[in-house]
């Protein structure tokens, strides 16, 4: 594709895919993870898995999108004409998760607005899976959309869709480099608070309190992989989109570095923030950190509104800056996710990014609506719990088996990488990707499967 559009400089790329990566499994899914699998001795897997799968699959992703500078499946076809289909199936993941993020954002965004008055009141989960989403069925059913879970919606798909429409770097680029200097800086300002409540220690103490005999169990590991998986984005066709609007010379291997350690930086951060804050409530109720510790929506929604009721001092602010960071860092995720399937029908049907927006976008967005709600909660854990336990593990399992074994095309996307990157890729890169990789994946399958049958 002659006229592909392309980033306009190497720190955009770079932030569009650290924004990407960041998002709420940084939040929200690291810390209770990490704890729940070892605690501190949970960073020996974790950096095992980011550096022998997260990060050299980052880089595989990298130079495929660069070097067959299109969408996901127009960049496996042109790997391998037989190929196409993997693509469309990591668009089609992408394409399930955008429906479910798009309604947690929005949520985060009615939040924000609520902490200004602290509306969820005393009982935070009454209020969450009471007044707002009961009220918000679909309509026709029990009640009707109410505008509290409705409008933000709205406004969450008019960011994303806008940002779209304006393209790769005058869109994408430019939010990226909105988005994501300013969660960190929201963020560190909450971290720093964080740190400084009382029972701060306690939450840090439980957290890295290494538990040593965790490792010895599968399950920790499985745990370490899924979540570098999720979190950098991997096999979802986000990081060969993005790569395919890098310019003919760019640095591909040192790109992913900085991506890999940006995201697991944010991390370690979230965590450090979500247990000193878990520690402080711990104390305030007078029982141990274990009590209180969950992740996902339970502790967005429910957890940190009661945290922000019992915080000494400027709640309100605290609040807006905890759900304002969620909106930033889900946003910058949901641009990612919905510009795969832009692109992809852009380059399957040769139409208009205007067109390819209002269509992939539009159904995405319309699909949305109906995770908003109540019942939408159930099927978002469903989703959530596939596409975590099948679909990011077959889809990178797969990916990693027809590169290097089907099309044994590792030779090729290493000479690809070295020739534009600083950083020259060895041996070990090879070992990673066509042997470690499908092991561990391949065992997680298995895993699966059996604790699913059983
Ligand atoms: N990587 C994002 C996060 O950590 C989530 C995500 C998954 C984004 C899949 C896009 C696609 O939250
Ligand atoms: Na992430």
């Amino acid at each position: 594709m002659e006229n592909r559009p392309q980033w306009g400089t190497r720190a955009g790329f770079i932030l569009a895919a650290a924004g990407s990566a960041i998002g709420l499994g940084n939040i929200w899914r690291f810390p209770a993870t990490a704890y729940e699998n070892g605690g501190g001795a949970f960073f020996l897997p974790y950096l095992f898995a980011l550096l022998t799968a997260g990060i050299p699959l980052l880089i595989m992703e990298f130079t495929i999108g660069h070097k067959y500078r299109g969408s996901a499946p127009l960049s496996f076809a042109r790997l391998n004409r037989k190929t196409e289909w993997l693509g469309w199936w990591q668009v089609a993941i992408s394409f399930i998760i955008s429906v479910y993020y798009a309604a947690i954002i929005a949520w985060a965004m009615s939040y924000s607005v609520f902490s200004l008055n602290l509306k969820w009141g005393s009982d935070t989960e009454g209020f969450l899976f009471g007044d707002y989403l009961k009220l918000a069925e679909v309509p026709g059913q029990t009640g009707s959309l109410v505008p509290g879970v409705f409008i933000p919606l709205i406004l969450v798909w008019i960011i994303t869709l806008g940002v779209l429409f304006k393209g790769i770097k005058k869109g994408i680029e430019i939010a990226n480099k909105i988005f994501l200097p300013t969660l960190i800086v929201l963020f560190l300002i909450i971290v720093i608070r964080a740190l400084t409540l009382d029972g701060a220690v306690e939450g840090l103490n439980a957290f890295f309190k290494p538990d040593w005999n965790a490792i010895a169990s599968g399950k920790v590991w499985v745990a370490a992989y899924g979540q570098i998986f999720f979190s950098l984005s991997i096999a979802f066709a986000i990081m060969v989109t993005y790569s395919s609007y890098l310019p003919k010379k760019s640095d591909i291997t040192n790109n992913a570095f900085i991506t890999g350690f940006g995201n697991s930086a944010f991390e370690l951060l979230a965590g450090i923030g979500v247990f000193s804050v878990l520690g402080f409530m711990a104390v305030q109720q007078g029982v141990n950190v274990d009590e209180v510790v969950t992740g996902g929506v339970g502790l967005a929604f429910v957890v940190f509104p009661q945290i922000i009721n019992e915080f000494p001092a400027f709640n309100q602010f605290f609040g807006f800056l905890f759900f304002g960071s969620l909106v930033l860092a889900g946003l910058s995720s949901l641009i990612s996710i919905v510009e795969t399937f832009v692109a992809g029908v852009q380059d399957k049907f040769n139409v208009s990014r205007t067109k390819a927006v209002v269509v992939g976008g539009g159904l995405s967005a319309v699909i949305s609506v109906l995770f908003a709600t109540q019942g939408g909660l159930y099927f978002l854990d469903v989703a959530d719990y596939f596409i975590n336990n099948f679909g990011v593990a077959l889809a990178g399992l797969i990916e990693v088996i027809v590169v290097a074994w089907v099309l044994k095309e590792l030779k090729n996307l290493q000479e690809h990488a070295n020739s534009v990157s600083d950083i020259m890729l060895g041996a070990w890169w090879k070992i990673c990707l066509a042997f470690v990789t499908p092991v561990v994946l391949g065992y997680m399958m298995f895993d699966n499967i059996r604790t699913n049958i059983s």
